[in-house]
């Protein structure tokens, strides 16, 4: 069995960075419609502006999921029972799995995972030191296809996939669909998916969240482009984009974009990349759902429905899920 020091030391070799990654992010560029991964928001200036965007009073998601959990935890642990082992998908900020940690009974053990190690490691330690009972065990895999489950000291009595945030909505609509077959199937026979989604609402709350008025949001979606000229040698001109997200009713989501001002040409990785004026860049998608709409598509992947908490101006929803038969 990998010991948490071992897969820690595994994590330092294997943490990508963008220059593996170049194809893929040339290929955005090319595209008629550009886009960027919104993988790549999250190095560590991006990663410390997504923690102030948390912060914002317009950004209502992480407050009221918290105040979710606050409020409903102890429902929880008694839907999770006893010895369970929590894999998060993903390894954001500690504070929502510590409290998950804290009201359940005798968890066996945490499994974060995540593909990029660089947040792993810290949460993955810090949480081994606080929790001792709890066996942390991290995984470093592109959660978005089936990994492997390490095994730990006390077999866990069920496996409980943590999933917050409303990170589900970045996916698109089958994207997400795939990504909870790959939970179902990792959650295993008797597991369970906690899971955070944004809901749809009013479009000007969902403007103000992602056009706050201090600008820390355009700054973490121009990010992107400074730690492009920095990993990949690029030449973006950051006074040449401005942030804009606009809300698609329809499609119901958000879309971030980073919009030329001016005709220009930008050198990336060898190639060069003609602008419009006008042209933008797509950055990330923030799928918003109605319940029923959330409920269906987990049903469709195997889930049963279990128990929905929603907030009183519904803004945010928490899901418990178990596996179907
Ligand atoms: C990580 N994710 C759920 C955030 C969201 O709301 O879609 C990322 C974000 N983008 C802009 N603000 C926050």
């Amino acid at each position: 069995m990998t010991t948490l020091s071992a897969a820690l030391a595994m994590a330092n070799d294997a943490t990508p960075d963008v220059s593996d990654d170049h194809a893929q992010i040339l290929e955005g560029l090319r595209s008629r419609q550009k886009w960027i991964s919104p993988k790549y928001f999250y190095d560590e200036r991006g990663s410390e502006l997504f923690d102030e965007i948390c912060r914002l009073p317009e950004y209502y998601p992480t407050r009221t999921e918290l105040a979710l959990m606050d409020r409903h935890l102890d429902e929880i642990a008694r839907l999770v029972g006893p010895r369970a082992s929590v894999i998060e998908f993903g390894a954001g900020s500690n504070v929502k799995v510590r409290k998950l940690l804290d009201s359940l009974d005798r968890p066996a053990a945490y499994v974060p995972v995540e593909i990029s190690a660089d947040y792993l490691v810290r949460q993955a330690e810090e949480l081994a030191r606080d929790y001792p009972d709890v066996h942390v065990q991290p995984v470093f895999a592109d959660f978005t296809r089936p990994f492997e489950l390490p095994d730990h000291p006390v077999t866990p009595e069920r496996n409980l996939v943590f999933f917050p945030g409303s990170t589900i909505g970045n996916f698109t609509r089958p994207q997400a669909a795939d990504l909870l077959e790959v939970m179902k199937l990792e959650a295993g026979a008797e597991g369970a998916l906690l899971i955070g989604v944004d809901l749809r609402k009013d479009p000007a709350v969902l403007h103000a969240a992602y056009n706050d008025s201090q600008g820390v949001t355009a700054a973490f979606n121009l990010n992107v482009l400074e730690r492009f000229n920095r990993e990949l040698g690029a030449n973006f001109d950051l006074d040449n984009f401005r942030h804009e997200a606009i809300y698609d009713r329809g499609e119901g989501r958000i879309e971030m974009r980073l919009v030329s001002k001016r005709p220009q040409l930008v050198a990336i990785a060898g190639t060069r990349i003609p602008f419009a004026a006008n042209e933008h860049i797509i950055t990330e998608y923030s799928h918003k759902y109605s319940v029923e709409e959330f409920v269906a598509l987990a049903e469709r992947a195997g889930f049963n429905a279990g128990r929905t908490w929603i907030d009183d101006v519904s803004l945010f929803s928490i899901h418990y899920m178990t596996v179907a038969d």
